[in-house]
């Protein structure tokens, strides 16, 4: 049986901000961003979107009726929870109208936990080929005012819905992990922003990949030339091609030949930012809705990477008609988002929600987004379908 991605949506919130703008501010050359770092845009989310808002603005995009009754498990990977103990998957489950028996979790370990969903999903319809599983991956990347990562910061959900004989892609069974402890990116539950150590994140992305890489092929007999196109982990899109570099080694024409479809993959991600768990899944959106070379048949090898550090790399192979379940005008929707004016951005990153003493907050803005945050009840977050 054919297990994989039979439907995959996208959602981000309606303010961007210009990296030209914010280098202006920060007195950096643009071209530290634009060339450097190769992004040029960063989503940002006003107190009223959360990962529940985007997650489920990202699946009901894609969520026929038929889907919802068959769906039995929805899963969110995401590092930026709004509890500890409720997953936001059961808030989703509800905003959806999904049938109630059914199993909903959240999953944690930084930016690898959608894909660890993904492999849940994809052993549930194994076991159980009639249901079909929501995975979300949902994020939103606040690293700090004038902090290095600031230029890399994002926010959205990428939401797939998975099932038996997909029609977008099916995933193939070779899948190689690699855990590995260390402290490049972690966020301790007394600080707001992440710790990071840049300079050895990047480092540990790279050695993470060439060594589970090296791995992949000892254990598949597969090589570069199985793959038509590669996406990996985009905290920022340099990072993802010095990924593809460093496992291209020497190989000229291979790294000529992916670096072309690696282009079309960061389209999205270049004007989105890091949106953490969901930026691999919204690499591959981008491959897909912007490539004119890839077709079915075709194969394409994924690199997840959760500092920590947890990685994967496995692949899945396009579906006759895969075309058909896409969106052809992603890029016009993007370009419709306010765009924020630097103070504006500094403004929605520091606003938090007021609560009074009883734990209540009804005065929120304003926002006609899908979903969005109405107000907090007692310490409840309290959703709105629009
Ligand atoms: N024109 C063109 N390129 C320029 C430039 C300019 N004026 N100024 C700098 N650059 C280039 C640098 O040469 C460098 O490119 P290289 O890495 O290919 O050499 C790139 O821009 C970044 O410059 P750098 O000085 O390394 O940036 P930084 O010290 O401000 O921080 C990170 C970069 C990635 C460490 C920082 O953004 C960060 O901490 N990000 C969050 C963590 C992260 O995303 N980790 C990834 C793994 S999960």
């Amino acid at each position: 049986m054919n297990i994989g991605i039979d439907k995959i949506g996208f959602a981000a919130p309606s303010y961007v901000l210009d990296l030209a703008d914010l280098a202006l501010a920060r007195q950096i050359d643009p071209n530290k961003f634009k060339i450097g770092l190769l992004q040029s845009e960063m989503a940002v989310a006003p107190i009223t979107q959360d990962i529940v808002t985007l997650g489920a603005q990202a699946a009901a995009a894609i969520l026929s009726e038929d889907d919802k009754a068959a769906i039995d498990m929805v899963i969110v990977g995401t590092e930026s929870s709004i509890d500890q103990s409720k997953a936001a998957a059961v808030f989703i489950h509800q905003l959806l109208d999904i049938q109630p028996f059914a199993r909903s979790i959240e999953i944690k370990e930084a930016c690898y936990g959608a894909t660890a969903g993904l492999s849940l999903a994809k052993s549930h319809i194994a076991q159980f080929p009639n249901s079909k599983v929501l995975v979300i991956a949902s994020d939103i990347a606040k690293y700090g005012i004038a902090s290095g990562g600031e230029p890399t910061q994002g926010a959205g959900a990428v939401a797939m819905l998975v099932s038996a004989e997909p029609r977008i892609m099916v995933l193939n069974n070779d899948n190689v992990c690699q855990t590995r402890d260390i402290m490049d990116f972690w966020r301790p539950n007394y600080d707001k922003y992440p710790r990071v150590d840049g300079k050895f994140s990047t480092e540990q992305y790279t050695d993470c990949l060439t060594t589970t890489f090296d791995y992949y092929v000892k254990q598949t007999g597969k090589s570069l030339a199985d793959f038509a196109a590669m996406c990996l982990h985009i905290p920022f899109s340099k990072q993802g091609l010095k990924g593809l570099q460093a496992i291209c080694q020497n190989d000229e024409k291979t790294l000529s030949r992916l670096t072309e479809r690696f282009h079309e993959a960061i389209v999205y991600n270049q004007v989105v930012g890091n949106i953490y768990t969901g930026s691999i899944f919204l690499s591959l959106l981008s491959l897909l809705e912007n490539s004119q070379t890839l077709k079915a048949g075709d194969s394409v090898l994924f690199y997840s990477y959760g500092s920590g550090a947890v990685c994967e790399i496995f692949s899945g192979t396009l579906v006759e008609g895969y075309h058909k379940q896409l969106v052809e005008n992603r890029l016009d929707q993007l370009k419709e988002r306010k765009r924020l004016s630097v103070a504006e951005y500094e403004a929605i990153f520091f606003e938090e929600i007021a609560l009074d003493e009883a734990g209540n907050a009804i005065d929120l803005p304003a926002d006609d987004c899908p979903f969005a945050l109405q107000q907090v009840d007692q310490h409840k977050r309290i959703y709105r379908k629009n």
